[in-house]
């Protein structure tokens, strides 16, 4: 057993089934001076220090206890729209754009995807996976648990098999819970450029079902953008990949008003990601479908541009779930914690609804808020404590790694409080 005591705020997250939307999205079900008690893999019992459950005898307990420190427990945060399989960086064009070139502008002049799509044809399975194990582990000292994962650097069949096989290699290598997300559609790939729609054709005639057959992937995600795949195409690409089993997901209105996040409520997708460019009706077709609206604004951040109306999604009803977009390109960061400080500072989240976007609405957009995203009785015991007196200095108290102690599946991953 796992015993963790005299902790200053446990924020469970508890409360009603289903995403968290509007005001809900404040509650954090806040116990003070909180205990939690973990058994194996699983949440035991919650409440006050005071009241924690006789010990039973015969049984060891391994003891975290806060007395005389300042900590917050909360869910492991769930990071659901990450790509953190490649093989290189590209730190050139985070140089280029402080000179002032956009992302479009370098994706026209051959970097951007395509760029990390020939760094990554060269990698091999191992130098892949090496890499990205790298990064899990820097996600986990980051409080973040579980991610969900895209592929879409690859762009062949054999190379999106690569990637996703990668993520398969990294499942029983990483602590770290990992959903696997096939984006064969993040981009026409150079030798398509004059024959787009035989590679959509490839995608929905070889692609999904290679990756289907294999069981590499849970959902389907395509770049619906401007410049990268139009409605029509995401509509025939996720309509096969639904027919064949796959959750969906979308890039949406990230680059323009393209059309994605009307698609992403049209075909009830669970989740509609950036929507940097959304507008009112699409609002309320999303509000209508129930799909997450997950917001990126780390990249929105980094590349300058408009960040998603986030205050409007919430008062409006539809719920919002806070994701890092880590990625080469777009987003370099996994940190989840600089990610609330974005969205309570540049979007106006409350620094409630953004723990809430983080982690129970997070577990939601994956279709797996029954075992993550809150700590409540008989949930997976994925749990972190941040080392502060009060949860709103989590953005607050910004660039700088708050997690002192990382929990996953009722395992102690990452421990710092005997050096604080
Ligand atoms: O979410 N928008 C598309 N995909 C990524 C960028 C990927 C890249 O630039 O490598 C994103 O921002
Ligand atoms: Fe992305």
């Amino acid at each position: 057993m796992l015993l963790i005591r005299n902790i200053g705020q446990v924020l469970t997250l508890r409360g009603e089934p289903g995403a968290r939307r509007g005001p809900a999205m404040r509650e954090l079900g806040i116990i003070e001076n909180g205990a939690i008690l973990v058994r194996a893999a699983r949440i035991e019992w919650v409440g006050t220090t005071k009241e924690i459950p006789v010990r039973m005898p015969g049984v060891r307990y391994e003891v975290i206890d806060g007395v005389g420190l300042d900590l917050v427990a909360l869910p492991g945060f769930v990071d659901t729209h990450t790509h953190p399989v490649f093989a290189g960086t590209r730190a050139n064009e985070y140089d280029l754009r402080s000179q002032g070139r956009s992302y479009e502008e370098i994706a026209a002049a051959g970097g951007g995807i395509p760029a990390s799509v020939r760094q990554l044809r060269a990698a091999t399975v191992e130098q892949l996976v090496n890499r990205a194990e790298r990064n899990f582990w820097l996600f986990l000292r980051h409080g973040t648990t579980t991610i969900e994962a895209k592929s879409g650097y690859g762009l062949s069949t054999a190379e999106e098999l690569k990637i996703l096989t990668a993520l398969a290699l990294l499942k029983t290598r990483s602590r770290l819970e990992i959903f696997s997300t096939f984006l064969g559609a993040h981009a026409i790939p150079e030798e398509f450029r004059d024959s787009r729609d035989d590679y959509v054709e490839s995608i929905v005639r070889d692609m999904i079902p290679a990756v289907v057959r294999d069981g590499l992937a849970q959902f389907c995600d395509v770049f619906c953008d401007t410049g990268y795949f139009t409605v029509e195409e995401s509509r025939r690409i996720l309509t096969a990949a639904r027919e064949a089993g796959l959750g969906l997901r979308l890039h949406a209105d990230q680059l323009g008003h393209s059309g994605g996040a009307r698609l992403a409520a049209e075909m009830r997708a669970l989740s509609a990601d950036h929507l940097e460019w959304i507008e009112d009706p699409d609002i309320a077709a999303l509000k209508e479908a129930g799909t997450v609206a997950t917001l990126l604004p780390g990249a929105a951040f980094n590349l300058r541009s408009k960040y998603p109306p986030a205050r409007k999604l919430i008062d409006e009803g539809v719920p919002v779930a806070l994701a890092t977009d880590f990625n080469p390109g777009s987003c370099y960061t996994l940190n989840m914690q600089i990610i609330l400080s974005i969205a309570c500072s540049q979007m106006r989240m409350t620094p409630a609804e953004a723990i809430t976007a983080a982690t129970i609405n997070g577990a939601h957009a994956i279709a797996a808020a029954d075992r993550l995203g809150s700590i409540e009785e008989g949930k997976q015991a994925d749990i972190v404590l941040m080392n502060l007196p009060d949860y709103r200095e989590i953005p607050y108290f910004f660039g700088v790694n708050h997690c002192a102690v990382t929990v996953k599946r009722g395992k102690i991953l990452v421990n710092r409080l005997e050096k604080s």
